[in-house]
């Protein structure tokens, strides 16, 4: 993957991390990508105003260098994850802009040259296109997203900041909302170098791949990176036996890969997880729904066959 410029990375999950050596050994040996899942997440991060808490984030970072895999950070900015000080804090504009640049900066500066790519906002835009109602909208402005990137740029003024969604693989009305963000943001100086799309999948819910082409490139033509970053595929909601559905999701996999390397600029395919064995789907639909390229002991998958063929 690295020859063709492409990144392959997981997210990683504290619990199996600490817990369960085979899922650390695949880790190390598969991923050249390590995003924490949920550690540097406002509510575990920074619990209480004056608290950060470190540890989680600080235990996969070593893990990271000593097998030579770079660290993504996921997400400075999100309406979800806030601890209850924030959420039921009654702040003034200016006292949450404050709480939020503290934040973002204490989060970027404290691995200033370490951490390549941010995700910087995360899931900011509604179906329809228009601004998310968060807390960070009704009480900032829809200003908090260009201060976020500001800030992160401040803190660490050489790390690839992102804006991260879901939902916008094709081009549709979710995704127009950011292209028309995004666009809007660089025409303001704003230091923004690409767009994360999550892609959480299902054999019932996949891009049209010429429609997914289209809306990377057009991304691509405003200067900003694309990315793979949450990957996963639901196999449930498909037909046919289990083997049939895997060699489907095999197939499925193979194609996002294929439209990344066909891309002008997309430097990274990054799934949510990589065994079955663990999975927020799971947590999600009360079902082990098979959604990673890693079966739940740890054996490659066809998906995962099926990837290494397209490299
Ligand atoms: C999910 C984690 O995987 C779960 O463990 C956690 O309980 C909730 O968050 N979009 C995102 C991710 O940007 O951070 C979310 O991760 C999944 C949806």
């Amino acid at each position: 993957a690295q020859k063709r410029g492409i990144g392959i990375g997981t997210s990683v999950n504290l619990g199996p991390f600490m817990n369960d050596p085979n899922y650390r050994e695949v880790l190390a040996r598969e991923f050249e990508i390590l995003v924490p899942e949920n550690a540097w997440k406002f509510e575990f991060v920074h619990p209480t105003p004056d608290r950060y808490e470190f540890g989680q984030v600080d235990t996969l970072i070593n893990f990271a260098k000593d097998n030579n895999m770079e660290v993504r950070g996921h997400p400075l900015v999100w309406h979800y994850s806030l601890p209850k000080w924030i959420n039921e804090g009654n702040f003034s504009r200016d006292e949450l802009i404050k709480i939020l640049e503290t934040h973002v900066k204490t989060l970027v500066g404290r691995y200033r040259g370490q951490i390549p790519t941010w995700d910087v906002v995360n899931e900011a835009i509604n179906r329809d296109g228009s601004l998310r109602d968060t807390i960070w909208l009704r009480n900032i402005g829809p200003e908090y997203i260009d201060m976020a990137f500001q800030w992160a740029h401040e803190a660490d003024p050489q790390a690839k900041l992102f804006y991260g969604e879901y939902m916008t693989e094709e081009i549709n009305q979710k995704s127009d909302g950011v292209y028309t963000l995004v666009s809007g943001m660089l025409q303001r100086g704003v230091p923004i170098d690409g767009v994360g799309f999550q892609s959480h999948l299902g054999l019932s819910y996949l891009p049209k791949l010429d429609s997914l082409a289209q809306n990377f490139d057009r991304f691509n033509q405003l200067g900003l990176a694309v990315q793979f970053t949450e990957l996963d595929m639901k196999i449930q909601d498909g037909k046919g036996s289990l083997e049939e559905r895997l060699a489907k999701q095999a197939k499925a996999y193979s194609d996002l890969l294929r439209v990344c390397l066909q891309a002008k600029k997309c430097t990274a395919l990054i799934t949510w997880g990589f065994t079955d064995r663990y999975t927020w789907i799971a947590d999600v639909t009360g079902e082990v729904e098979a959604p990673l390229i890693f079966d739940a002991s740890y054996r490659p998958k066809p998906a995962y066959d099926a990837l290494k063929e397209v490299l």
